[in-house]
């Protein structure tokens, strides 16, 4: 490693902490459990609301498209799906209960989070633990699908995380990822999937779906910053959440600094598994 790396690397570690105390903030202002995505949403362009919801969800509806969007994908009925960086529970909660895997699991770094998801989302099948997507721990091919939803840019190291991920998919298994990068981050992180074992099937430029949601959802947002966050510390709670003038909506998915993009990966199953699966969905006598 060269001393630019090193130092780099070295920086990036010491931020994980600093991030971490911030999530954990986060749950410490929201006493009444009011915040339970932190993601900054998907509209459709033409159709901006379009997933049918239950009322009671309604408010979160734009973070809630962007999991849709995402989990989408493939269909998750009756698989073991985990979310890496589940943040306040929405999306695996939202998981669960629209798209029935078997089982959702929700990991998340920081503790009071993860605390606040076992009290708030307790239901048979949806389980929440502590962990570190650098270093997950669980045992290999024990899940068919990750999901991954604006959580990676905090990460040190991203190619820890894909050896992970690729690791714990069974083989056939899916990765359903979402966030932004710089154009400069996307061409590595591209490099990257291959080299940890990840075959992409699709990718999205989803930075104007993005735009479009930080728009209609600004209110929401700002009603919920002006109820819980002190003044002194309004300005830092609006870039964050990209509000309306802030240089993340006026700048970043417009100009094209950074696209927020929406992937689909699959790690490959050996030919005699792929065939069987194929022999599997063909009808009878076929
Ligand atoms: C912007 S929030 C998104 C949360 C959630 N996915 C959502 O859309 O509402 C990013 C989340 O990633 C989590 N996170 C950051 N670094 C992590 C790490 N190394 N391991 C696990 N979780 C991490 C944070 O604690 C936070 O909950």
């Amino acid at each position: 490693m060269t001393i630019a790396g090193f130092v780099y690397s070295t920086l990036q570690r010491l931020q994980a902490p600093v991030i971490r105390r911030w999530y954990d903030h986060m749950t410490r202002i929201d006493r009444d459990g009011n915040m339970l995505f932190m993601n900054y949403g998907w509209a459709g362009l033409d159709e901006p609301r379009s997933l049918r919801l239950e009322p009671e969800d309604e408010p979160f509806r734009y973070c809630m498209q962007l999991y849709d969007r995402v989990a989408g994908a493939v269909d998750l009925e009756g698989l073991r799906v985990l979310e890496v960086g589940c943040g306040r529970g929405g999306g695996a909660s939202f998981i669960h209960r629209y798209h029935r895997p078997v089982s959702m699991t929700g990991l998340d770094f920081a503790p009071k989070s993860v605390e606040f998801c076992m009290a708030r989302h307790a239901v048979p099948g949806l389980s929440f633990v502590r962990g570190d997507a650098g270093a997950l721990s669980f045992p290999d091919a024990e899940f068919d699908a990750v999901i991954n939803v604006e959580s990676s840019h905090c990460y040190p190291s991203m190619k820890a995380f894909l050896d992970g991920v690729s690791r714990i998919l069974r083989p056939g298994g899916h990765f359903l990822y979402t966030d932004y990068h710089s154009p400069a981050q996307l061409v590595e992180l591209r490099r990257m999937f291959g080299e940890c074992g990840l075959s992409l099937i699709e990718e999205e430029d989803i930075s104007a779906n993005v735009l479009r949601a930080l728009e209609l959802d600004n209110d929401r947002k700002k009603a919920l910053i002006t109820k819980l966050v002190p003044k002194g510390l309004r300005h830092m709670f609006c870039e964050f959440a990209g509000m309306e003038g802030t240089h993340t909506f006026n700048r970043s998915f417009r100009t094209g600094d950074r696209i927020y993009s929406r992937f689909v990966l699959r790690k490959p199953a050996p030919a005699s598994v792929e065939d069987a699966e194929v022999r599997e969905l063909q009808p009878a006598g076929v």
